[in-house]
């Protein structure tokens, strides 16, 4: 059985105060979630008083990005081992914004991820099709090349550390959720990936999560797919009442 995780990605959303005050009211409320992983990414200002806020409670701590190097000159980068020193346990790699607006390219991705593993950080590493490549039948290829590329050169202990994030370009902040049936066949592309590259074994046990407006009220269709392991919310992690809904979907 996989142990599902669910994160909120808050992307560029809240200060260091709001931050606080948003981990004490959903520390009570996730409290019993013994279900699943409960992970929040806040921003990179909001880390360290997150993950004190957080201390002795359920749950853990995401960065949105790191530095595939350890340290040098690279202004306005974050290394893996700052982020551990501020009491993350998680980073997200490869987001599709990032991939946007950043130019993170797929090798990009696995030097970042790389450093993550190397600086002891689990990575949540983000794939997923636009819609122009979904409508031209390409999503398929896109995941093939974002995993192929992307997981390059690891060992399948490596790999076993790792945690995939399905997230289709089209779903996120669209209000447009992926049905669970088109959700679950990208998973299960993306595990048999894993089966070809890393051997049954590692794929049975990968947590493989799906974003893209999750919503309190679609979370159980969702999770009543066997192939979704959890999920990353970005939206709906914002609010209190909404992000420990989800986290309590059973
Ligand atoms: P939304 O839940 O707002 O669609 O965002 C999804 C996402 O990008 C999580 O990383």
């Amino acid at each position: 059985m996989r142990h599902p995780v669910i994160a909120g990605n808050w992307k560029m959303y809240k200060t260091i105060a709001e931050a606080v005050r948003f981990i004490d009211v959903l520390k009570p409320k996730v409290a019993s979630a013994n279900h699943c992983e409960v992970v929040v990414a806040p921003p990179f200002t909001a880390l360290k008083a997150v993950a004190e806020a957080a201390r002795s409670s359920n749950i853990q701590v995401a960065a949105q990005d790191v530095s595939w190097e350890k340290e040098g000159a690279f202004t306005g980068d974050v290394s893996a081992s700052m982020l551990r020193e501020a009491g993350c346990t998680h980073v997200i790699i490869g987001h599709s914004e990032r991939r946007q607006y950043h130019h993170e390219t797929d090798e990009r991705v696995n030097r970042k991820l790389k450093a993550a593993l190397a600086g002891d950080l689990t990575p949540i590493v983000c794939v997923g099709e636009t819609l122009e490549e979904r409508e031209a039948g390409r999503t398929q290829a896109v995941l093939e090349r974002q995993f192929t590329e992307g997981f390059a050169a690891l060992t399948a202990q490596d790999f076993s550390r790792i945690i995939i994030a399905y997230e289709p370009v089209w779903a996120i902040g669209t209000g447009r959720t992926a049905t669970p049936e088109i959700a679950a066949e990208s998973h299960r592309a993306l595990r048999s990936l894993i089966v070809k590259q890393f051997g049954g074994e590692v794929a049975e046990q990968t947590r493989i999560l799906y974003g893209g407006s999750v919503k309190p009220d679609n979370i159980q269709g969702l999770m009543a797919q066997e192939e979704i392991d959890g999920a990353l919310v970005g939206g709906a992690s914002l609010k209190a009442d909404s992000f420990s809904a989800i986290v309590n979907y059973l």
